[in-house]
């Protein structure tokens, strides 16, 4: 049990503190092995606040939170490795954003239909499997993400019978399907909470979270994810609903087992359509260990006030467990977790503990410090010391879930180099490393096109709630527009969910209607053209997938970081069953010195026609090693 008392070097023992010191000495900007200073090992927690001085508010407060946090996993053995091999560990899993992957009845969205149109194409390219943003009847405030029916498609998008009939086809190619299940919240159109608003004594009374307000304020301090208070107030019952993010998706209370019984019922449905897994939308914040106000200063420090009493509540494990035990059985499951470090989730995906098989970790994607709002250019060296941290002995605990764009993110060539020179360097230096790393890997539709960010011209061509609550919140607190529009620019969502680019017809050959959301730069990059030129990003991943199927060592084998200490490449060994494979990654856009390495060696692929006496910018080959027992020991 940990207490005030415990000291700092105790805590090394217990795997949430674990995580939680990492993080704090990484956003301090210090050396990790602070932590191992005999001084620092020896304060006692009580100690802290008295050294923190004014320089962190209520410090004692936040030692108390963490206690609480930390004991939630004191005396938790460490989970054990696993090696078993399983499809979803050598899948290459493609993400399609429904509304605008492709248009098959000309109304200018996307729909299931267009996907059937496109599964050749996906099958050609190699991947194989595909995950489904969300599909079912919904109000559309977050495109989806607010279920209004968990057992009916969203009706621009088609009928079940069309559901049926992608799945059916996709497994005539064997390939597999994961759909998004969002049961974090609901839609506030959904039949539970109508019946929740009206009947507060009825079956559906306890569905959410509802508490009454302090005077006039709401419940607690918590902030939503899409900008304001998290809570809602409802004068039928005269309480509020906790929303961690729009109003029109309030959360479930996962506390009443009729809840989580009817969760367990969706899954068999969709189970019994024959799908073959689940990403589990938010899934980290169903537990709330309490509604306490959240503190201002982790509040400030993480962004969202509130957010330590959710992000890994105290009943988060049993629900997992329960669920699998229940429905899942042997589905695949992909959490998405954002916040949870590598200590959380190894328990949350060890095999032996029987709760997810993977989750989705968000460490890599902004730069430490810099959020997705940030204007700056990506570093790709802190790529390279996350993939480092989770490749190795890490990967035989918790198989990582590798991927560097989805449709929450702006697209990551844009972020790392925006010069259109480098654009397609940078666009296969990122295949290179995400199709020889050891984990499940995940693309984004148009990233095998190499796409970038959209010139969105203003505001009124932005369609996502949380860019324009964004937008409505920083003008209306006094931000200029100007500067307002720039933030937005930067981390909007809107990037990733513009019509996938088939052609350079007009609407990008998406639909022959004007869609829902603008077009980007169909004439410079679409998959006709690319799929015709064998130098194309299209044409590099469809090699790198056909590799990585070819030898297993890319899936499985050791992970060995070679030169790691050299800041600005990246290289690395993968060993398995006889076979080696030696990858080098230059992270800049400068010719720098090649680590040498001894032994036979032959490229296998290269982002550049031809090899230089060092690396050009942003080169990225992958080589066979001739003799496996060659002497590779560092120069
Ligand atoms: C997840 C989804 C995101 C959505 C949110 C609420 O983070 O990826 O698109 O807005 O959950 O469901």
């Amino acid at each position: 049990m940990i207490t005030s008392e415990t000291r700092v070097g105790e805590l090394l023992q217990n795997p949430i503190a674990r995580d939680v010191l990492a993080q704090l000495v990484q956003y301090a900007g210090v050396n990790e092995r602070i932590i191992q200073n005999p001084i620092v090992k020896g304060l006692k927690l009580s100690a802290i606040p008295k050294f923190a001085g004014k320089a962190i508010r209520n410090a004692d407060q936040i030692i108390d939170t963490m206690i609480e946090l930390f004991n939630q996993e004191d005396g938790t053995a460490s989970p054990g490795p696993s090696s078993e091999r399983y499809w979803w560990k050598e899948a290459v899993i493609y993400q399609i954003y429904p509304r605008s992957f492709k248009d098959g009845n000309d109304d200018g969205i996307g729909d299931l239909r267009g996907i059937i149109e496109k599964l050749d194409y996906l099958h050609t390219f190699g991947v194989t499997a595909l995950w489904l943003s969300p599909i079912y009847d919904s109000p559309n405030d977050d495109n989806g993400y607010d279920v209004r029916d968990y057992r009916a498609i969203m009706t621009e998008f088609g009928t079940m019978a069309d559901a049926e009939e992608l799945i059916e086809q996709l497994h005539k190619r064997n390939m597999r399907i994961i759909l998004d299940l969002v049961v974090n919240h609901t839609s506030d159109e959904h039949e539970w909470f109508i019946d929740s608003v009206k009947n507060p004594q009825g079956p559906h009374g306890d569905y959410y979270v509802w508490r009454r307000g302090k005077g006039v304020l709401p419940p607690n301090n918590w902030l939503s994810f899409f900008s304001g208070p998290a809570w809602e107030k409802v004068d039928d019952r005269d309480e509020y609903y906790l929303h961690l993010f729009s109003k029109k998706q309030p959360d479930l209370n996962w506390e009443n087992p009729a809840v989580r019984d009817d969760v367990c019922g969706i899954i068999d449905f969709w189970r019994g359509k024959g799908v073959d897994g689940f990403r589990l939308d938010a899934i980290n914040y169903i537990s709330k260990t309490s509604l306490a106000d959240g503190n201002e200063t982790i509040g400030g420090l993480l962004g969202f006030t509130g957010i330590e009493h959710y992000f890994y509540g105290n009943r988060l494990h049993e629900y997992l467990r329960e669920l699998r035990s229940r429905a899942f059985g042997d589905s695949f499951t992909v959490g998405e977790t954002p916040g949870t470090g590598p200590e959380m989730n190894k328990l949350l995906t060890a095999d032996s503990r029987r709760e997810l098989n993977t989750v989705f970790s968000f460490d890599h994607l902004e730069n430490l410090g810099k959020s997705r709002f940030d204007d700056y250019r990506y570093n790709l060296n802190h790529l390279k010391k996350c993939f480092n941290r989770i490749e190795g002995p890490y990967a035989d605990v918790a198989w990582p879930s590798i991927f560097v764009e989805n449709h929450d993110n702006p697209r990551m060539v844009s972020k790392i180099d925006p010069r259109e020179e480098y654009r397609d360097l940078v666009a296969k230096l990122l295949a290179v490393v995400l199709l020889t790393a050891r984990g499940t890997v995940f693309l984004y539709q148009g990233q095998e096109l190499g796409a970038v960010n959209v010139e969105f011209s203003d505001i009124s061509e932005m369609r996502d709630i949380e860019s324009l609550n964004r937008y409505r919140d920083l003008t209306e607190s006094g931000v200029s527009p100007e500067t307002a529009w720039k933030t937005v620019l930067c981390g909007s969502r809107d990037h990733a969910r513009t019509p996938m680019q088939w052609t350079n017809e007009a609407y990008a050959g998406f639909s022959v209607r004007e869609p829902w959301i603008r077009v980007g730069d169909k004439d410079v990059c679409n998959a006709a053209d690319e799929m015709r030129d064998e130098t194309s990003v299209w044409s590099a991943y469809q090699t790198l997938i056909a590799l990585r199927k070819e030898h297993p060592a890319l899936v499985y084998g050791r992970f060995e970081p070679y030169a790691a200490a050299k800041d600005d490449v990246f290289c690395y060994f993968r060993e398995d069953g006889g076979e080696r494979f030696y990858v080098e990654v230059n992270l800049t856009a400068r010719s720098i010195r090649q680590p040498r390495t001894k032994g036979a060696m032959e490229l296998l692929y290269s982002n550049y026609m031809a090899q230089g006496d060092g690396l050009q910018p942003y080169e990225a080959n992958i080589y066979r090693v001739g003799a496996p027992q060659a002497d590779l020991s560092e120069e």
